[in-house]
């Protein structure tokens, strides 16, 4: 039986402090969402073309963020589909309408939905997608045995989430840094960006949920900065504990974390110092 909860304290407070956090975020993810879509492109593709979204039906994305998976899917369903773009923050849904408006994507509404109670009705969707989302949460098997509920039959999820930190240099060198030159600690079992990188783990966790057919596969992506400044400055937006650690340094310990980020990333500089960083994600299909 998979694990069912990762949190290791107090849930409903830890649940509150983690979505004051990505509430506090969206509004760095509104400004980072063109170039994380460009370069997240294959993750979105892979969901995609695995659930194959088809006119008229219904697809849900949950934890959407900016909301670009599900909008990359709005065309898909026409004519006469629905698209449910939702999120558990005020704040990421008022970046994903803007987004929306500006991408002329009229068949969307948009819901205020929590990944471990999803409040739509049973057999209601045909397509789920979660991009990013399952692994940040508390109760990831409960959140999955949602979607499974929220499926008709033979509906689809599509997920990804992030693959093993060694996979990840782009997120993984700066947090690194952090720990090592001790303005973090280090992460500590629980919700986070590896909670679910173990494959075999999220396809128990997806088969306990009832899901049949799964699949998971890794899905590498490459992120390109033109400078150091230019990757600091998005992990700034995107992260908030960094953008508290790097907003409260003073300026001599700013340029030593400088330093050293940019020392284990020497491997990925060009001589003009721009950056071309690896990632990957786990991008999982299933069947209801
Ligand atoms: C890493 S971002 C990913 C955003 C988007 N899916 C993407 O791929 O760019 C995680 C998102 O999950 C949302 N989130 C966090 N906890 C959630 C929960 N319990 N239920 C629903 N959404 C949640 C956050 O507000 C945030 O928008």
């Amino acid at each position: 039986m998979a694990e069912e909860n990762l949190s290791t304290g107090d849930v409903s407070e830890e649940r509150e402090r983690l979505l004051d956090g990505w509430d506090e975020a969206s509004r760095g993810w509104g400004r980072q969402a063109d170039r994380l879509q460009a370069a997240a492109r294959p993750i979105s593709d892979w969901m995609l073309s695995h659930a194959n979204p088809r006119p008229g039906e219904t697809v849900l994305e949950l934890a959407a963020g900016p909301g670009d998976t599900g909008f990359m899917a709005a065309s898909l369903i026409e004519p006469g589909g629905r698209l449910i773009s939702s999120d558990a923050t005020a704040g990421m849904l008022a970046v994903a309408r803007d987004r929306a408006a500006e991408q002329g994507i009229t068949n969307v509404e948009f819901k205020q939905l929590q990944l471990e109670w999803i409040d739509l009705p049973t057999a209601s969707v045909d397509v789920v997608l979660c991009r990013w989302g399952v692994m940040l949460i508390i109760d990831p098997a409960t959140a999955l045995r949602e979607c499974r509920r929220v499926l008709r039959p033979g509906g689809r999820l599509a997920l990804a989430v992030w693959d093993r930190p060694q996979e990840n240099p782009w997120t993984t060198l700066i947090q690194r840094a952090l720990v090592d030159l001790g303005h973090v600690e280090p992460p500590a079992p629980g919700p986070g960006m590896f909670a679910l990188a173990d494959r075999a783990r999220l396809t128990g966790l997806l088969e306990d949920a009832g899901f049949l057919d799964v699949e998971v596969e890794p899905v590498p992506i490459l992120r390109r900065y033109a400078s150091l400044t230019d990757w600091l400055g998005e992990t700034r937006d995107l992260s908030r504990q960094f953008g508290m650690v790097w907003d409260s340094l003073p300026d001599p310990e700013r340029q030593r974390l400088r330093e050293v980020v940019a020392e284990a990333a020497g491997d990925y500089t060009d001589a003009r110092g721009a950056l071309a960083l690896p990632g990957s994600s786990l991008a999982a299909l299933a069947s209801a």
